[in-house]
């Protein structure tokens, strides 16, 4: 136990969260059921993790509704760091801090291919490697590295600004010069934007003036949109954007369902006249930047500094009404369920 990982009982059986229901739509607290299994022994290849903290991340909506991904009756699928406790694997040790996809459980039984990193030497609190070292932090560095080449002075226009992933875009875009504007749900969360994050302004999407605002905010058009949420705000954005200006889809909270496919964008022709390009990006077809890229993060936090907020509730029972609060916007920072 180093002072960055917090102290942690090992218990001899194994509490789970499983998926008891397919969701519709954004999973609720009463889709999940908890139950008890026996603890398993790793075998060659494998290596037995005690997670310290489950992750909640949006993306689980999508793992929720893929029987492939989370059958019913199976733990729900789910990032989490934890550290090694029995290894069977030459390239992984008891007492590494691990950070993949280990469910929402007490322990679990993994092999490689279930890791996103691996910290032998933790140089920042555990719980870092969930949120602005674990997935959040590393889609808002590489997406912007990738498809974002800032100048000082670019105006880039970032939702779910206050989020795990639009808090890390909103500073290193700061970092690097550009003029960083932030749309977010409320007021609370403009002002940690302001206070915390350095965005230059901030908006309520869901105040009346919203567009208004947002087009008088900056007449010259953003040359960046990191989008998070699609829906009715992209709509919106997308009227705001500078000539040859270029939008991120990094997420898209704001469809409530993707079954039917919901029918939408009606700004075509905006996307025409300023000659916009529209890129994507999915993390999960950069798993082999992951290392190197947390490597990175951390160097930055470490110099530059990065803040970051951490919502982290204790128990597991926690976990089953964690993504209903992450599409309610009712949470402060990276939501994480400490269960060591
Ligand atoms: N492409 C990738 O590989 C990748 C990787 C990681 C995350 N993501 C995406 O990035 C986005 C942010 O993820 P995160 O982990 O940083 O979560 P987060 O921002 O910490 O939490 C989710 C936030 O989404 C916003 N939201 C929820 N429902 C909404 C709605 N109906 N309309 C508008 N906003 C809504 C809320 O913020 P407000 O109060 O500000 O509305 C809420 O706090 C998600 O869409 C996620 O799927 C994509």
């Amino acid at each position: 136990v180093t002072d960055f990982i917090p102290r942690y009982s090992t218990p001899d059986s194994n509490r789970q969260v499983i998926l008891a229901r397919r969701p519709d739509g954004i999973p609720h607290a009463g889709d999940f059921e908890t139950r008890v299994a026996a603890l398993a022994k790793p075998e060659d290849g494998q290596f037995l993790v005690r997670n310290l903290y489950l992750s909640a991340d949006p993306a689980q909506r999508g793992w929720a509704a893929n029987p492939s991904l989370t059958p019913v009756g199976a733990p729900m699928r789910a990032l989490a760091v934890g550290v090694v406790q029995e290894s069977r694997d030459p390239e992984v040790a008891a007492g590494d801090v691990v950070y993949g996809f280990f469910g929402w459980q007490d322990y679990a039984l993994a092999t490689k291919d279930d890791l996103l990193s691996r910290i032998s030497t933790p140089r920042v609190p555990v719980s870092y490697y969930a949120g602005v070292l674990g997935m959040p932090g590393v889609t808002a560095w590489l997406a912007l590295n990738d498809l974002a080449p800032l100048i000082p002075g670019d105006p880039i226009l970032v939702s779910t600004a206050a989020g795990a992933v639009g808090s890390i875009v909103g500073q290193i875009a700061r970092q690097r010069g550009a003029y960083v504007v932030g749309l977010t749900g409320s007021d609370d969360k403009i002002h940690r934007c302001r206070c915390r994050f350095g965005y230059h302004a901030v908006f309520n999407y869901k105040a009346g003036d919203f567009a208004k605002t947002l087009a008088a905010a900056r007449p010259d058009g953003f040359k960046v949109y990191f989008d998070n949420t699609g829906g009715s705000i992209l709509d919106t954005a997308i009227r705001t954007m500078a000539k040859n200006g270029r939008i991120i889809q990094c997420g898209t909270a704001a469809i409530a369902s993707w079954n039917p496919p919901p029918q939408g964008l009606r700004n075509e022709r905006e996307v025409l006249m300023r000659a916009l390009t529209w890129s994507g990006f999915y993390i999960f077809d950069h798993v082999a930047r992951f290392g190197a890229a947390v490597d990175k993060l951390t160097d930055l936090m470490l110099t530059n500094g990065l803040n970051h907020d951490e919502e982290i509730d204790h128990g597991i029972e926690h976990a089953a009404a964690s993504l209903e609060a992450l599409f309610a916007g009712t949470n402060l920072g990276k939501k994480l369920m400490f269960v060591g």
